[in-house]
């Protein structure tokens, strides 16, 4: 089975993770640069500004930043034709509170997409990838703050200005549905709670805010350039009941609310009932949006669904009528960091979102975070990864073919070894080439080709029939 002549296949990719140079071009200091890095199960140790002799990832990444055109050339030889990257806000406005742009920073991403561009590959921008100026938490107190929306405008009509020409496909921002599922959302909205905030009513106000820039943004951008097409981004969290008992079938539906809140508010432009009853559930009593925020949520809806699909759950009610999910389901099996491998829950997930909305889906993440082990002048033999994309690209076809799902392409995680987010670890590898480095550091940041970077290269050159 082949996908429909111009289907988007290439990697995601995200600025803090990869571009390092982190001072470079007058850029500002990111949430993500004060982030110290980790080892897996344990978490990142956050600063209020970069101390001497710690170790933050995203100072050097890869260094994305000195050597993209090699690295494209890279994705070139795959036969790449998209890839999803994002702008670090922090380039184009460090402080996030200037009235203009940095233009320095604005002529690094021409070159990118011209270097993109130039070898065939559609740029596919993240506004916003877990990244945004720690100044804006420090002076404004984030998101909780309504007057970033303004910052985060100018931002995005900065760029869309600037880039209108260059690049078709947008999305606001990463995983937003994450703030809510997250204890402490720092990587999707720089927040981190106060002794006597209520979470709740922060992370709802904080979504708000979040959701009246995404829509001020795809009103702008559609201004700007009536072709762009501009979506959201979530993580999607497939769930299963972990009995048939009807309560765990219940607490199933039910921990689906926190992730329909996002896509309702952003595909239908508004607070549907399942957003009523998410606030009932979380007792919110205080939130009283502004009333002329709903017409902009109506005009602002996206034109498609992007999210990341990595693995399933499964939830069940306890005695309480609390809802417990884990990731504990004995049928599947678990990648190095605990992670369920699920395929089938792709092709759900496609299901359940294409179903709801009726909107071009495009699947921006997916991918197995693995050790490799790199012998001298040998390939690396990744066939653990691409026994995982094999069996979600098949999953996918068989949602558009059998299921009649729209979607517009497929872009891994990642298609190069970057930082993780979770650890900050060079260990956990997603990319079909190796960088020489360590969770220290340390390396000469060499690429290699791994053997999957063979296979994904035939994949995409049969459009996806061989894999
Ligand atoms: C997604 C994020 O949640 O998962 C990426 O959008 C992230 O930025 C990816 O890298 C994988 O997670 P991790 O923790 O393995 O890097």
């Amino acid at each position: 089975m082949k996908m429909r002549d111009g289907f988007l296949w290439g990697g995601a990719t995200a600025a803090n993770q990869m571009e390092g140079a982190y001072l470079a071009g007058n850029k500002g200091l990111s949430i993500a640069d004060v982030e110290k890095g980790s080892r897996s199960g344990a978490p990142r140790e956050i600063h209020d500004r970069v101390k001497e002799g710690s170790y933050y990832p995203s100072h050097d990444g890869i260094d994305f930043y000195h050597r993209y055109h090699d690295d494209i050339d890279l994705f070139a030889e795959m036969g790449f034709n998209c890839l999803r990257m994002s702008i670090a806000w922090t380039r184009i406005f460090p402080l996030g509170d200037e009235s203009k742009p940095n233009e320095v920073g604005l002529a690094f991403y021409d070159r990118v997409f011209d270097c993109l561009n130039s070898h065939g590959i559609e740029p596919i921008v993240t506004l916003s990838h877990y990244e945004m100026p720690l100044n804006l938490v420090r002076k404004y107190g984030s998101w909780r703050n309504r007057t970033l929306i303004d910052f985060y405008e100018r931002f995005c009509i900065s760029v869309f200005k600037r880039y209108k020409k260059k690049v078709r496909y947008w999305m606001t921002f990463n995983e937003i549905n994450e703030v809510m599922n997250q204890r402490e959302p720092y990587h999707q909205a720089g927040i981190r709670f106060c002794k006597d905030e209520s979470v709740n009513e922060v992370k709802i106000k904080v979504s708000h805010n979040l959701f009246v820039a995404s829509a001020r943004a795809v009103i702008a951008g559609h201004q700007i350039n009536p072709e762009f097409k501009i979506g959201c981004m979530v993580q999607y969290p497939t769930t299963y009941a972990k009995t048939c008992k009807p309560d765990d079938v219940l607490a199933q539906r039910l921990s689906m609310l926190p992730n329909y809140y996002y896509t309702d508010v952003m595909c239908k432009g508004c607070y549907t009932n399942l957003c009523t009853a998410q606030l009932k559930r979380l007792d919110v009593r205080s939130f009283h949006p502004d009333p002329s925020d709903a017409e902009i949520l109506q005009k602002g809806a996206v034109d498609y669904i992007a999210f990341s699909y990595y693995f399933s759950s499964i939830a069940s009610m306890k005695n309480n009528e609390s809802i417990a999910v884990e990731r504990s389901n004995p049928f599947v099996s678990r990648t190095d960091w605990g992670w369920p491998i699920d395929p089938i829950g792709l092709r759900i997930a496609l299901n359940e979102l294409f179903d709801r909305y009726q909107m071009p889906l495009f699947v921006v993440e997916n991918g197995i975070g693995a050790t490799d082990v790199p012998v001298p002048n040998e390939l690396i033999q990744d066939d653990y990864r691409i026994e995982y994309l094999r069996s979600h690209i098949e999953a996918m076809k068989k949602a558009i073919e059998l299921d009649g799902v729209e979607v517009i392409g497929y872009t891994s995680w990642a298609p190069i070894d970057i930082v993780s987010v979770g650890t900050g670890e060079m260990s956990k590898r997603y990319g079909f080439i190796y960088v020489d480095k360590d969770d220290d550091g340390r390396g000469t940041l060499a690429r290699r080709r791994k053997k999957s970077f063979y296979w994904y290269q035939k994949v995409i050159a049969t459009n996806g029939s061989d894999t």
